[in-house]
């Protein structure tokens, strides 16, 4: 894809002086401070892949079926946005402690547009059972339609982990 590649590119003189300052340079030479950030981003990952996986099978009622899906809803997928703030915080420093391992890698950007996909379906699932706790129950073509986003939304988080863990293993640009 071009423009994965171009991007790693446009960004590199960003990335040299982010890799210049002194924050930086405190988080490259504090040996606790990068396994520290990665612990934390780990653990959060596992807290929203989760909650997100346990309304995706409900929608396919494979978990909790004997509740309302707005019920399983409104206690797992409001989670998943202070999460997303952790890993937000913790993945900035990260790139900040080492730029041009993901800003100057294709695959980060990859990752960041599979994220992108993974908050957008969350949101619709969030938005419509907030609107109507029955959207996905209304006749077939709903169901349906509700099956495609849970198994849309279990297989784009996993793309999102698995870019972040191929940032490691591609090359920077
Ligand atoms: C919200 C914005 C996020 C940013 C800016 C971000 C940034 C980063 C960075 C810089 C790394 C280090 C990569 C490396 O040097 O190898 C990383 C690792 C990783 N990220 Fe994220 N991330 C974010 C969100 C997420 C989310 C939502 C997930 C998954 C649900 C995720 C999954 C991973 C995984 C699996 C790793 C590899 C961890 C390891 O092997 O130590 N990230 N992320």
């Amino acid at each position: 894809m071009p423009l994965l590649r171009a991007i790693p590119l446009a960004i590199a003189p960003f990335s040299k002086w982010l890799a210049a300052t002194e924050l930086s340079h405190v988080i490259q030479t504090t040996t606790w401070i990068i396994p520290t950030l990665q612990t934390i981003h780990i653990l959060s990952i596992a807290v929203l892949f989760s909650s997100a996986v346990l309304v995706d099978l409900r929608i396919w009622r494979l978990f909790d079926r004997d509740l309302p899906l707005k019920d399983v809803a409104r206690r797992f997928l409001p989670v998943i946005w202070p999460v997303l703030l952790i890993l937000l915080t913790t993945g900035i420093l990260l790139i900040i402690g080492e730029p041009r391992r993901s800003l100057q890698n294709s695959t980060f950007y990859l990752k960041m547009a599979l994220l992108a996909a993974a908050i957008l379906v969350t949101a619709i699932l969030q938005w419509s059972l907030s609107a109507d706790p029955h959207f996905w129950d209304k006749g077939q073509t709903r169901q349906i339609a509700g099956r495609l986003a849970a198994t849309a939304s279990i297989l784009i988080w996993c793309g999102v982990i698995f870019a972040g863990r191929w940032i490691a293993y591609t090359e920077v640009g």
